[in-house]
């Protein structure tokens, strides 16, 4: 056995009894009490619950922004908890897109320019710079707006230019906390249908935190957290409809066979 990729399984994301504790003075918060979970590569995954359930401390942990207390986090076959900072910082830079609530887009910046500011912090050169900006912009359908600086633009824009930022260098995992928590519910539907576009054409894997119900018809499965752990996994109406598909069109084509010609 050599390297720690003899152990990947397929699963983007595995957490064996993963545990946070946070200490304030001689308190302690227990966030995380044990969560085990697997994420299956290329699927979209909601984590509900309550406020103080834990979804954004388990967010933090498995994108690096954290680090558990106990218990173990496997991303794509590697176990984080292994990382040094410098690992972890690459992670992050480099295999993780964050989309958060605040967007944190720099308002002196046209919506280019904030795309490409990640891929110039990752050193890439400019003309790949230009590239996955510009393809990154289409994909969102802001090509018209590149030039555009965020307050001239809508909310529902800004938060395409930063899932366009999430995207430039083309992460596997996307991290997403509340994206659509401050949307009207026509713009909230154009994003998760965006962001289930992406992560079928992409391959990549999502992962994101939310209150908003409309989720439920995009995700592939919704993590409920209550007090810290997974208390039910459901798989919403349209995903199962989505994944029986195929069956009822092979049925429908078995029977379209017998019938005589
Ligand atoms: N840095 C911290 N220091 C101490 N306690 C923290 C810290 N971060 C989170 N907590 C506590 O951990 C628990 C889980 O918080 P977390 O932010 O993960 O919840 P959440 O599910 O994201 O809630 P919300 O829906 O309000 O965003 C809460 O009790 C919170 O007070
Ligand atoms: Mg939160």
């Amino acid at each position: 056995m050599s390297g720690s990729n003899s152990h990947h399984n397929g699963y983007a994301i595995e957490t064996v009894d993963l545990r946070r504790i946070y200490k304030l003075g001689d308190q302690e918060v227990h966030a995380l009490r044990g969560i085990n979970l697997q994420i299956a590569s290329g699927q979209f995954v909601a984590l509900k619950g309550r406020s103080g359930s834990g979804k954004t401390t388990l967010l933090n942990c498995l994108s690096g922004l954290d680090q558990p207390t106990d218990g173990s986090a496997i991303l794509f076959g590697e176990e984080i908890g292994s990382w040094n900072e410098r690992k972890l910082t690459a992670w992050r830079r480099e295999q993780v897109g964050f989309i958060f609530q605040s967007l944190g887009l720099l308002p002196a910046l046209s919506a280019y320019e904030n795309v490409e500011l990640i891929l110039r912090m990752n050193k890439v050169r400019a003309k790949e710079r230009h590239t996955a900006t510009t393809e990154c912009l289409a994909l969102v359908g802001l090509t018209k707006w590149a030039d555009h600086r965020p307050y001239e633009m809508s909310g529902g824009q800004q938060q395409r230019v930063a899932i366009a930022r999430a995207l430039a260098n083309s992460p596997k995992l996307i991290i997403a906390d509340e994206p659509t928590g401050e949307l009207d519910s026509k713009t909230g539907r154009e994003i998760l249908s965006l962001f289930k576009r992406i992560v079928r054409e992409r391959n990549m894997t999502m992962l994101m935190a939310t209150h908003d119900s409309l989720v439920d018809d995009y995700v592939d499965q919704i993590l409920h957290l209550q007090d810290g752990q997974i208390h039910r996994i459901e798989i919403p109406e349209a995903a199962r409809l989505e994944q029986e598909q195929p069956t009822i069109v092979s049925a429908v084509e078995a029977l379209s066979e017998e019938v005589p010609a």
